[in-house]
């Protein structure tokens, strides 16, 4: 029988079943001492949703009183997904039959003992929860308590900025998405013309790397505004910007442009990792123009959308690619400045080598852009 076919698609965090990707060299890392965006806050009301991190399927749901509760999406029971269950009160109610869960994961009620019956003991794991910046957070290790908090979104609600949020999913992993979110020179290839373009006049510019602990990143220097449409329509008066792309672990990716004073462009991404080569993007963009956000927004969303697709197709071959050689094969030269550096914190979170006391990194390198 091909174990290829029968694994594909599956990954375990206890490292039982892996994918064939995941044999050998891989950039799959399994940071789970930290927190995911399981979903938008304004999309968990009275439905228990199902959400997916590193393999493990959970159910997140709302009591009446507005808190939410993370537990295990299977009723110790029977092992039915209590995501298919609804919500009574406080408690999750599993939809087969009827026993009722706290937040904390214990059974509360179970129908049909007469009052001389014990309720014994019955519990399902339950995970830690932060509802902040319009995102339900969940820690991904149910058994530790959390060692840190939440990434902060910044600029949300801010004077004078335009705050759009999107959530898609890309079948890559949580390596890839990042490197390719801050990575420049696919730019004027992938997305030729709608960002940078791959002819014309190109300049060599400086990039430092600055790399710490927990983050990484490439700040351009002497970067003309870019010349595709993107550009022109965000920044019409040519200039040089300020540009910084920035990865922190476990899975944030910021990339910052600034045109003199009044042009500010940020977007930032959380990545869940769903499985090992399945990540869902909840990216939330920050933007302030000498003109009215939503003048700008008709034209620059569908452009910002095709950008997003163009990146989730190209990461779908890449994973494909990678299942079809049943591993992974990276090369890299000097202007991939930050995927090693993402490669080697991942790494080293996973085996929870996260300590502040190393000392940073600081590199100079030059690209033509
Ligand atoms: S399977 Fe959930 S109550 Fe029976
Ligand atoms: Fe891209």
């Amino acid at each position: 029988m091909d174990r290829r076919k029968l694994s594909a698609g599956s990954s375990d965090v206890q490292g039982k079943l892996k994918e064939p990707a995941a044999r050998g060299h891989t950039s799959v890392a399994h940071v789970t001492d930290d927190w995911y965006i399981v979903c938008l806050s304004k999309r968990l009301r009275r439905k228990p949703l199902a959400a997916t991190i590193l393999g493990t399927p959970l159910v997140i749901f709302r009591g009446r009183n507005g808190e939410a509760g993370a537990l295990l999406d299977r009723c110790p029971h029977r092992n039915i997904p209590l995501s298919l269950g609804t919500v009574q009160g406080e408690l999750l109610e599993c939809c087969y039959h009827g026993w009722q869960f706290d937040r904390q994961g214990e059974c509360q009620v179970v129908p049909g003992l007469c009052d001389d019956q014990k309720l014994e003991r019955r519990h399902v794991k339950s995970y830690r929860i932060r509802e902040q910046d319009g995102f339900v957070w969940v820690y991904a290790d149910a058994d530790r308590e959390p060692v840190r908090e939440p990434f902060r979104f910044d600029l949300i609600g801010e004077m004078g900025y335009t705050t759009v949020r999107e959530e898609l999913a890309v079948e890559s992993s949580v390596h890839a998405v990042s490197e390719n979110a801050l990575d420049v020179p696919h730019t004027a290839y992938l997305h030729g013309g709608l960002f940078r373009t791959s002819h014309g006049k190109r300049s060599i510019i400086e990039v430092v790397i600055r790399r710490s602990h927990d983050s990484v990143e490439a700040e351009y220097i002497g970067e003309a505004r870019p010349a595709g449409l993107i550009g022109r329509l965000l920044a019409p008066h040519e200039g040089t910007v300020s540009h910084i792309d920035r990865f922190i672990l476990p899975s944030i990716t910021q990339v910052e442009y600034r045109l003199g004073e009044k042009v500010h462009l940020s977007v930032v991404t959380a990545l869940t990792p769903v499985h090992d080569f399945s990540t869902r993007i909840f990216a939330v963009v920050n933007f302030r123009l000498p003109i009215p956000g939503w003048l700008v927004m008709p034209l620059v969303r569908p452009i910002v959308m095709r950008i997003f697709r163009q990146d989730a197709r190209i990461l779908k071959q890449q994973t494909d690619t990678i299942r079809h050689f049943g591993g992974e094969q990276y090369n890299s030269s000097e202007v991939d400045v930050l995927g090693p550096h993402i490669y080697r914190l991942l790494k080293q979170a996973e085996r929870g080598q996260r300590s502040p006391s190393e000392a940073p990194y600081i590199r100079r390198t030059r690209m033509m852009i």
